[in-house]
């Protein structure tokens, strides 16, 4: 389910501005993702240039890139709280919502940017929607997948398994788990999804941000578009 679309020169220009607002001694949470990527690699040339912070990061990926790029890494358990977190995203709607996942790291994601006192979405051209129309990937428990594949049916949705690429057999998370890609076709009021999808016995996570976007960075050929919460 990762979204293609979008050059590596908008990723970069998106994910590069927004490691400009990181400041000296804050915590960072860092996403996931080929936009994030270039965030996290701006901060390591920062942290280079004697800038002081700790990153949490999102997932396996993002910890082995930010300790390449030098970021010294804490886990969530162990910092007071997340000043910034930047990530990517799959869509972005008009007021701000997002459908992450793509990468089946939505789960941590999520956690880290519900922590954080700022949560900024970088994106290329390709992510931005006028209405989220995306399959909403969905972090199962193993044993759970079938259950929740007909409780999605009965919301109207049609859930696929994520199948892995190299593998035979499922996607499996860095948390041990699966993923459902649920399709509810555009998704008017994402708040409302949000709401059915997340009591589902064995679901442990979706990928409807709802309201916790601040901020995004759009990387554009020439620049960066931002664009606010009212
Ligand atoms: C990871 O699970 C996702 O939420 C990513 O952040 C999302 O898929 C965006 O990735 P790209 O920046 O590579 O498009």
């Amino acid at each position: 389910m990762k979204t293609t679309g979008g050059t590596d020169d908008q990723k970069r220009r998106a994910g590069e501005r927004a490691a400009e607002l990181v400041g000296d001694g804050d915590v960072v949470g860092l996403g996931t993702g080929s936009t994030a990527a270039y965030a996290i690699r701006e901060i390591g040339r920062r942290v280079d240039a004697g800038l002081d912070v700790r990153g949490v990061p999102t997932s396996f990926d993002s910890r082995a890139l930010a300790r390449e790029a030098g970021i010294p890494l804490r886990s969530l358990a162990d910092v007071d709280g997340v000043d910034l977190a930047i990530d990517g995203a799959d869509q972005v709607d008009d007021d701000l919502q997002v459908i992450k996942g793509g990468g089946a790291a939505h789960a941590r994601e999520k956690v880290i940017a519900a922590a954080a006192a700022k949560f900024v979405v970088v994106a290329d051209p390709s992510k931005p929607v006028t209405t989220l129309q995306r399959p909403v990937p969905v972090e199962v428990l193993p044993d759970a997948y079938a259950a929740v594949e007909r409780d999605v049916d009965e919301l109207g949705g049609t859930a696929t398994l994520r199948r892995g690429e190299g593998k035979d057999g499922p996607v499996v998370t860095d948390n041990g788990n699966l993923v459902l890609d649920c399709d509810f076709g555009p998704i008017d009021d994402p708040e409302a999804l949000a709401r059915v999808l997340s009591p589902i016995p064995g679901v442990v996570e979706h990928g409807l941000f709802v309201d916790l976007a601040e901020t995004v960075y759009v990387g554009t050929d020439d620049g960066v578009t931002v664009r606010r919460r009212d």
